[in-house]
């Protein structure tokens, strides 16, 4: 992996601070470029939301003010309030995910966010409860857990038996309750079938079966229509680095091509990207420790494991990597180092699950050098197991290049 220069020369100065390293460091440069882009790439009615759940950080958030989001799909109330706090008005938040409680959904209704995707029936009854008591009503989406999913995506939301939504099976006792509901305005559906896919002819097949679904509904129920259509998230990155990454424009011309196949023009059609956005503003830096042999093999101990970055572990994957040599003085004449061979790096932690990379190969490294972790800018800091063994959280420094 290649690390940016201004990225390397920052690394290098935090080093020689004399403080053990162990921090992201974010180029929101990077998440800017991306919504610009997609803005303009995207046909008619395409909105572009970020979700926040990717990278919470206050300067993601700005970024994506800045560049024109159309706003940030939330799925606490924390995020809620971040969003707002970056300047994000209430009317530029979609809510989705499941077990929304009834003060996340009381905040919901009472400042008027702009759709709440709901998740089950009893969602939809606890809404209306609360657009009564408000004397309100309520924009919403209908999640469906549709009969269909990516099989070679990294995480499936969709097919089978799942916690999200309303299975496809059960749209026909679900839907007619929902429209029944006379505070919640149906504004259409929401179908999110999997994360980190890097094939767009697999994300378009899903937003086909998506509006053949539309169709469906549209023509057994009269009087419905789906002006919004959300499909989630989903754009992958290529943490493998296999040279195949995702291509917004062929997306963006199948999904145009579509919209005229089934004269959709007119509708809005919603993206919630969290990793293809953020993913690649971020790298995980964490110093050298310790190395040693165990039964022939280097395992390489780091200041920071899986409470600062689990991804690799929990997805059992190796991120693209590179060491940033800081050339230190050895402590003793045996003191290992590594030399052109597979190793682990692991953390500090008393688990053998505290994994950062397996059976990487690295040219040059040792003690005090920099393990920096790439694509770190989504799912990064956010999902990982902070408080295990109260170590300090690491720094996490914002450049925008
Ligand atoms: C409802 C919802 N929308 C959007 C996203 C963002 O997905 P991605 O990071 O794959 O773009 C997620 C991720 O889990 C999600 O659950």
């Amino acid at each position: 992996m290649q690390i940016p220069s201004h990225i390397e020369t920052l690394i290098r100065q935090q080093s020689e601070n004399g403080q053990t390293l162990n921090a992201y460091i974010y180029d929101t440069a990077r998440l800017k470029k991306r919504i610009i882009c997609l803005n303009k790439m995207m046909p008619e009615g395409v909105e572009v939301f970020y979700a926040v759940k990717a990278n919470p950080h206050p300067a993601f958030l700005n970024a994506a003010l800045e560049a024109g989001a159309t706003g940030i799909e939330i799925a606490s109330l924390g995020e809620a309030h971040k969003a707002i706090d970056a300047g994000f008005r209430p009317e530029q938040l979609i809510y989705t995910g499941p077990g929304k409680s009834l003060e996340e959904l009381t905040w919901c209704v009472n400042n008027n966010i702009r759709t709440i995707h709901i998740e089950s029936l009893v969602e939809a009854h606890r809404i209306q409860k609360l657009c009564i008591e408000a004397g309100k009503t309520q924009d919403i989406l209908l999640r469906i857990n549709a009969n269909f999913d990516i099989h070679d995506a990294q995480t499936t939301f969709s097919g089978g038996s799942k916690k999200f939504g309303i299975d496809e099976e059960q749209l026909d006792i679900a839907l007619p309750q929902i429209l029944a509901l006379d505070t919640l305005n149906f504004r259409g559906l929401h179908v999110y079938a999997a994360s980190g896919v890097l094939n767009v002819d697999d994300l378009l097949h899903n937003c086909e079966l998506v509006f053949d679904l539309t169709q469906r509904i549209e023509a057994e129920y009269e009087g419905v229509r789906c002006d919004i259509i959300d499909f989630g998230g989903g754009f992958g990155v290529d943490y493998e680095e296999t040279g195949h990454d995702f291509d917004p424009q062929a997306y963006a011309e199948g999904l145009s091509a579509m919209i005229e196949k089934y004269h959709f023009q007119g509708r809005h059609f919603v993206l919630e990207l969290g990793r293809w956005l953020a993913a690649e503003c971020g790298w995980f830096c964490t110093e050298i420790i310790d190395i040693k042999t165990s039964r022939g093999k280097k395992q390489v101990i780091c200041a920071g494991g899986i409470n600062h970055f689990r991804r690799p572990a929990a997805l059992a994957i190796n991120h693209p990597m590179s060491i940033v040599s800081m050339g230190r003085g050895k402590l003793f004449a045996g003191q290992e180092s590594i030399h052109q061979e597979k190793v682990y790096f692991g953390g500090p932690l008393c688990t053998s699950a505290d994994k950062l990379a397996n059976d990487v190969y690295i040219e040059e490294a040792g003690i005090g050098d920099i393990a920096v972790f790439g694509l770190a800018g989504a799912y990064g800091l956010t999902m990982s197991n902070n408080d295990f063994l109260s170590h300090a959280k690491p720094k996490e420094l914002v450049v925008d290049s």
